[in-house]
């Protein structure tokens, strides 16, 4: 680099120093812009998700490897730090973030389910009637979305990738997710079974929902607070960059092969549309 060479001639590098600084400040400066961007990016809109993660993903990797590189004491320790697996560490972080930051989103699709479910048995409790249309819509979500699909992406493919490095599914946080999984299919087979009575009027039918519904919402509300904050900052940790990507492309894998292209994003909207009726 001739600013370089021109240091050394010269005895300054105050030319090299202000040109590296000027480099530096622009590129954080442009990346963080296209990240802020994208915190406004629409919740349903797949690809502009994407994007923002990616441009969020881009801009921090970007400023950490700076930092790295200018705060590294010289060769000798960078290499030591290289062999050490830092750099593989960084990459690995941002990347298993990508994948865990999939399912987040899907959590939040699915507690917007959980709201409306919440009220419809609610409105059971006060002696109203239940939608039929309402409660097959918010039940055929949960079972293709949050469970096919979802919880797919969790029980065959997160806990395969994070045995492989060391978790166990016996017991600890995997075997808790697991668990509850079972239970939540318990009470949506109930669900299902008493919904077409229950909107009928019949009464045994109706307690019945209203009982499985306010369980499956206390237990799906628990179990996605327990995923979001343990489990998948743990895998955020243990996941290497290569285990990252594969999982990227395996959910994108079952997204297309368990539910089809696009049927994915008409949840999204079933599961907005449920909770606005009830705003
Ligand atoms: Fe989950």
């Amino acid at each position: 680099m001739a600013a370089a060479d021109k240091a050394l001639e010269t005895g300054s590098a105050d030319e090299l120093a202000a040109l590296l600084s000027d480099a530096v400040s622009k590129g954080v400066k442009s990346r963080f812009a296209e990240a802020r961007a994208g915190r406004g990016a629409d919740i349903d809109d797949v690809k502009a998700r994407r994007y923002a993660i990616h441009a969020y993903v881009t801009s921090v990797h970007y400023a950490e490897a700076i930092y790295n590189a200018a705060t590294a004491s010289g060769e000798h320790e960078g290499h030591q730090a290289e062999k050490a697996g830092g750099h593989d560490q960084r990459d690995s972080r941002s990347i298993s973030v990508r994948s865990t930051d999939d399912l987040k989103h899907e959590h939040r699709v699915i507690e917007v389910v959980l709201t409306a479910l919440d009220r419809m048995a609610d409105q059971l409790d006060e002696g109203k009637a239940l939608s039929r249309e309402r409660a097959e819509k918010a039940l055929e979500t949960l079972r293709v979305f949050a469970d096919k699909c979802h919880h797919g992406k969790e029980e065959q493919q997160l806990p395969k990738v994070l045995e492989s490095r060391g978790m166990s599914r016996e017991m600890g946080p995997l075997a808790v997710m697991l668990h509850e999984h079972g239970e939540g299919r318990t009470h949506v087979r109930a669900m299902v079974e008493a919904a077409p009575a229950a909107a009928g009027g019949d009464p045994k039918a109706r307690a019945q929902f209203a009982q499985h519904a306010h369980a499956y919402v206390v237990l799906l509300r628990g179990h996605i607070q327990k995923e979001d904050q343990v489990l998948f900052p743990m895998a955020e940790q243990t996941l290497t960059a290569e285990d990252g990507t594969a999982l990227v492309a395996r959910f994108e894998e079952i997204e297309r092969s368990e539910i089809g292209e696009g049927v994915h994003e008409r949840y999204h909207q079933w599961a907005h549309e449920l909770a606005a009726r009830f705003d």
